[in-house]
């Protein structure tokens, strides 16, 4: 069965201060409704900037299924690259889990799919989980071509990867049309790209791993809209940017299994 996942993607927001604050209150949460007792058990994880990542990880110890992730991280292993930080890091630091290709990443820092591939790849040989987006723009949704886009993005991500390691990697797709616009995708185009999604995965592996792997919906995901989101047979959960900052929100959609 493939596990159910709730991901916060904070971005490049909160002071120390009000993140921790968040993380309690959602670590707070998670210790008054045991995530493995909700509908749908799912996993929980705070995407945090790297700065709170320590802190954060902290005060979710002990708590089964809340887990912290980070944004991003370094192709290389170590050394004279200022201001980057590495997968070792991460792990070093308790986290499991990264994100990697989000859409602003791939637009603003120009990260193709051939770098991408490289963090899944040191991600993994650091026992980190990567959360890999894939998504088109809207312009190439109007043009008929996002299956088309989604489908090179995912085969040069990751379809390199041996069984063993893909079964690690979670794939979020997240339409960039729909990211922080308001405008959230149809159930019905959620569950269209995530079933496509899904038969890329069983053509390219099989059909075992197909149905264990866990695809998140992203793009404007909130307490309104979550359950109908996720009652579809493909959409196993979501990756949540602007609704994840306040820890009622989130709550609300951790429950809308
Ligand atoms: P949003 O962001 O929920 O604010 O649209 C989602 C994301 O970018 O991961």
């Amino acid at each position: 069965m493939r596990k159910k996942i709730v991901a916060g993607n904070w971005k490049m927001n909160l002071t120390l201060e009000e993140g921790l604050s968040l993380s309690k209150a959602i670590a707070e949460f998670a210790k008054t409704n045991p995530l493995d007792k909700l509908n749908g058990s799912p996993k929980v994880i705070m995407f945090t900037p790297f700065i709170h990542l320590v802190s954060v990880t902290e005060s979710t110890k002990g708590i089964n299924q809340l887990e912290t992730g980070a944004q991003n991280c370094y192709i290389e292993e170590k050394g004279a690259f200022t201001g980057e930080i590495s997968a070792k890091m991460i792990q070093s630091a308790g986290v499991k889990n990264v994100l990697v290709g989000h859409s602003e990443r791939r637009a603003y820092f120009g990260e193709t799919n051939e770098v991408l591939a490289k963090k899944v790849e040191i991600a993994l040989a650091n026992n980190i989980n990567p959360m890999y987006c894939c998504g088109e723009v809207l312009d190439e949704r109007n043009a008929g071509n996002h299956f088309n886009v989604v489908k090179e993005q995912l085969e040069k991500g990751l379809f390199w990867l041996s069984e063993e390691e893909f079964a690690k990697v979670v794939i979020a797709y997240e339409p960039v049309w729909a990211i922080g616009t308001g405008v959230t995708a149809s159930p019905e185009q959620a569950q269209e790209m995530h079933a496509y999604i899904r038969s890329l995965v069983k053509d390219k592996y099989n059909e075992n791993i197909a149905e264990n792997t866990t695809i998140l919906y992203g793009g404007s995901c909130n307490a309104k809209n979550a359950s109908e989101l996720f009652a579809n047979p493909d959409v196993d959960g979501g990756l949540i940017g602007g609704a994840s900052l306040k820890a009622e929100d989130f709550g609300a959609i951790i429950q809308a299994y």
